[in-house]
């Protein structure tokens, strides 16, 4: 059985999505032992206890300093003991210390085609106002491994989506995650269950 542990900070779709495809058996041997958020009023929290997970949050103002704010998120993830950490809509950058710890177990969702429109500053709608004024006629969403850098780590699946000449940002945001996100994200998950994603190297 994989444990999962999802770190979110909104409105948490792509939680749903998870939740949704381990209840219906596309994500197999898997169980989401705890939501993380790092927003107390998000969304995705209430999605969580709807579903009788464990939902946790860990927010900055809670502390004065940075560190102990990160001490307190590798706490919160040390608690839930996951083989496997999906950050899912988490705007915050982890600590060096929770990359070290859990290397090669992080995988992220982007809302961009990776190397495009991503690092620093590029999350949420950001990313698709940006790529609307770039006018790329496609764009799409990347689920990647978490490395020390800003969406930098080893890529594991892409999916292209169309742009449209009348869309606004709030449109493609919609488009990309019904048709990239909430698709390859369960999948990605299914595959790690499977034992089927390596690193090489
Ligand atoms: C998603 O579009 C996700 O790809 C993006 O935030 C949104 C969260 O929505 N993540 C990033 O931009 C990370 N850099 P959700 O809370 O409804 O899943």
């Amino acid at each position: 059985m994989l444990r999962i542990a999802v770190m979110v900070s909104g409105g948490g779709t792509n939680l749903q999505a998870i939740i949704d495809a381990v209840a219906d058996g596309r994500i197999h041997d898997t169980e989401i032992v705890r939501v993380i958020s790092n927003k107390a009023d998000a969304y995705a929290l209430q999605r969580a206890k709807n579903s009788g997970i464990e939902a946790v949050s860990v927010t900055r103002s809670e502390y004065a300093e940075r560190l102990d704010f990160d001490r307190a998120l590798l706490k919160a993830l040390e608690e839930a003991a996951p083989d496997l950490v999906v950050l899912a809509g988490f705007l915050v950058v982890l600590s060096p210390e929770i990359i070290k710890k859990y290397k090669g177990r992080i995988i992220n969702i982007h809302p961009s085609l990776i190397p495009s429109f991503c690092g620093e500053g590029y999350y949420g709608l950001r990313v698709h106002e940006e790529a609307l004024k770039r006018g790329v006629k496609i764009t799409g969403a990347t689920v990647h491994f978490v490395d020390e850098g800003c969406d930098t780590g080893p890529i594991i699946m892409q999916k292209a989506v169309e742009v449209r000449q009348d869309d606004t940002p709030e449109t493609l945001q919609r488009r990309v995650m019904e048709q990239a996100e909430w698709k390859i994200l369960p999948e990605t998950i299914d595959m790690i269950a499977r034992g089927s994603i390596r690193i090489k190297g």
